[in-house]
């Protein structure tokens, strides 16, 4: 994999730096609910103030606005708030939300020249968003001398591992909803697994109609509910005895313990997407073990993917694995082998 020159060559002493970040953080009742995307930021911003940079301006995309009303509710100004909490620094400047003009999911270049207006460098640490090719990322690179940020190399060198030879066995756990958005991932790095473990949503979908060219673990035991409700009435069952019209929403305790086998003899493994529906206590089980077993494994670990990243967070186990991925689609593209437009437009180490 080729990787891009990094921030760290750059001459900065003096110089107008935009930084595309990815600042795309969940929000609860105007305040920010997980910071870990900002705080992941934080090295690249401190690297260019501690090295004298005259202007450092930060732009993002906050969710995916459509309507007018959708102005209030994604504007940047929580974000920033919390930013200025971590790093309090006149030079430091905050756009807003990149995705209110029109152009930047066009990629288109009036935009990206008004964003590089004034600047003298741009630095893209948004590796959550390096899938896009969108003005903030892609077409901007081209108009300003452009450099990876610290965040987008950690996340390339990481994953980079994975892509490579590995070391054996190599396990690799899939879950969540995004089914269709995951098969090519999975047929790419499934076929290179010793084992893949599937749960979640994705577990019924192979189950019925197996696309997969590999042999996989599926549950043989699921917690069913009677509704997709957090208070519905469950009961773990084996695959085969699911009531008629009831659902899935966790794997069993069965599984888990097969799944957890697996998980401590592995050397390397990457994990996306949870078991179950595991923001619902009652669902949450399966995701929990499988968190625990990834975190107590002597393996090269890695978790990726939005909700998987959050159950490893709120277990406070984030630190028991190797690499914690801040992009969901980013990482998952990387992996599949394609190419990240927000990395392909910054020039080579
Ligand atoms: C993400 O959260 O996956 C990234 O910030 C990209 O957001 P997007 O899927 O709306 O482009
Ligand atoms: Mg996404």
């Amino acid at each position: 994999m080729r990787l891009p020159r990094s921030v760290e060559t750059a001459a900065v002493e003096g110089k107008r730096v935009l930084v595309r970040a990815d600042l795309n953080v969940p929000l609860e009742g105007g305040r920010v609910a997980d910071d870990t995307r900002i705080r992941a930021a934080i090295p690249t911003l401190r690297l260019l103030l501690d090295r004298g940079a005259a202007a450092v301006t930060v732009c993002s995309h906050l969710g995916r606005p459509k309507t007018e009303e959708d102005r209030a509710k994604y504007a940047m100004a929580p974000v920033e708030r919390r930013l200025r909490e971590l790093v309090a620094d006149e030079r430091l400047h905050v756009l807003e939300n990149t995705r209110f003009h029109a152009g930047e999911t066009k990629n288109d270049e009036g935009y990206a020249r008004e964003l590089a207006d004034g600047q003298d460098l741009f630095v893209n640490d948004a590796f959550g968003s390096a899938h896009r090719a969108h003005s903030s990322t892609e077409a901007v690179a081209h108009l300003l001398p452009a450099y990876a940020g610290l965040l987008l190399l950690s996340e390339l060198e990481h994953l980079r591992r994975l892509l490579g030879e590995v070391e054996r066995p190599f396990v690799l756990i899939a879950g969540g909803a995004k089914v269709e958005d995951k098969l090519a991932v999975l047929e790419q790095l499934g076929g290179r697994a010793d084992t893949v473990l599937i749960g979640g949503k994705m577990a019924e979908q192979v189950r019925v109609d197996n696309p997969l060219s590999f042999a996989v673990e599926l549950p043989v035991d699921v917690v069913a509910a009677r509704e997709f409700a957090a208070d519905a009435e469950h009961r773990t069952v084996t695959v085969d005895a699911v009531p008629t019209g009831w659902l899935g929403l966790d794997i069993g305790p069965a599984t888990a313990a097969v799944f957890g086998e697996h998980i401590r003899s592995a050397k390397t493994i990457f994990w996306n997407g949870p078991m179950g529906v595991f923001e619902w206590d009652a669902f949450a089980d399966g995701t929990r073990a499988v968190a625990q077993a990834v975190a107590r494994a002597d393996a090269y670990s890695v978790v990726g993917g939005g909700d998987s990243v959050r159950a490893v967070q709120e277990l406070g186990l984030a630190d028991e694995v190797s690499w914690v991925s801040t992009g969901g689609g980013a990482s998952l593209e990387l992996l599949e082998g394609k190419e990240l437009p927000g990395v392909a437009a910054i020039p080579e180490a």
